[in-house]
């Protein structure tokens, strides 16, 4: 069946594409996005991948964690995001219990994220106990993309942020992780507060490219969330956040001259007015 090309279901940057740049020493570059406009504007600023990221429930629904994130909230999210990109890979992030009771409803659960959300992939957190279930999906036709270390959904298990692989066993538990996603077939692994050096060996022993957050230079990749890049939210930011603009200052400022000009009167001004016509005025002066 021949398919029909429709611009904006044909993105320009596939999963096989995302895969390459690893050969071809590409970095890669992935920002989180949750809604139209900002998704737009990092699919024009060039980046590869936008990650509809379940760090919404920290970022935009103010929560202190992940958890309550629900799959019909990554779905709403994901369906704005995928409406705005032209270039870069859509990827929706599976929350927390959306994956965890069994291969079928897992399956079924990101198969909604491309089917109703249009995502072209998923990211799911975990490393060798989520391997079997990563295979199954990827059979299932749907893209995985991996993440291991500091995976939020399981703070409770990990007694909280922390950075992870710090010691040898630890370390080599991770490196075994990423081989067993690689056997997997994920197609990038996501690494989240791992030191350096231990991404730098787990980025040379897998072929999938690694995409790093607050886990060094020596990634394939680099993510961060949007709020945080961009200087948007007021919380304190971890070490690895690098604040490019201070959006919340310029957007503060904004607002403010905004709310002044109202109350002084001086806005609206003509200019921001609509008039009857003349002819208009004169017929309804009669
Ligand atoms: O939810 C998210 O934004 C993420 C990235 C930090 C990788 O998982």
């Amino acid at each position: 069946m021949m398919s029909k090309v429709v611009p904006n279901q044909l993105k320009s940057l596939s999963v096989p594409l995302i895969k390459e740049k690893k050969n071809k020493n590409e970095k890669i570059v992935m920002v989180t996005a949750y809604d139209y406009p900002s998704a737009n504007i990092g699919d024009e600023s060039g980046v590869d991948i936008i990650l509809v990221g379940d760090s919404l429930g920290m970022v935009i629904q103010g929560n202190e964690d992940t958890l309550s994130v629900t799959l019909s909230e990554i779905i709403y999210h994901t369906k704005m995001v995928s409406k705005a990109v032209r270039r870069a890979l859509v990827v929706a992030d599976m929350p927390f219990l959306s994956y965890h009771t069994g291969v079928k409803e897992a399956i079924k659960n990101c198969g909604m994220c491309i089917k109703e959300g249009r995502a072209q992939a998923v990211k799911l957190e975990g490393g060798r106990k989520r391997a079997d279930l990563i295979k199954r999906i990827v059979d299932s036709e749907i893209p995985v993309m991996g993440h291991i270390g500091l995976t939020p959904q399981s703070i409770h298990k990990l007694g909280g942020f922390k950075v992870q692989g710090k010691d040898k066993s630890s370390a080599d538990r991770l490196i075994e992780d990423a081989v067993a996603l690689e056997k997997a077939d994920v197609f990038s692994i996501v690494l989240e507060c791992i030191p350096a050096e231990v991404s730098e060996i787990i980025t040379k022993e897998v072929k999938v490219p690694t995409i790093g957050i607050g886990s060094g230079p020596y990634c394939d990749g680099q993510v961060l969330v949007f709020h945080d890049l961009l200087g948007i939210s007021d919380d304190p930011l971890p070490r690895f956040v690098k604040k490019y603009k201070n959006l919340r200052k310029e957007i503060t400022e904004g607002i403010s001259s905004f709310a002044n000009e109202v109350k002084k009167g001086t806005f609206p001004k003509d200019e921001n007015c609509y008039h009857i016509v003349d002819t208009l005025n004169k017929e309804s002066a009669k």
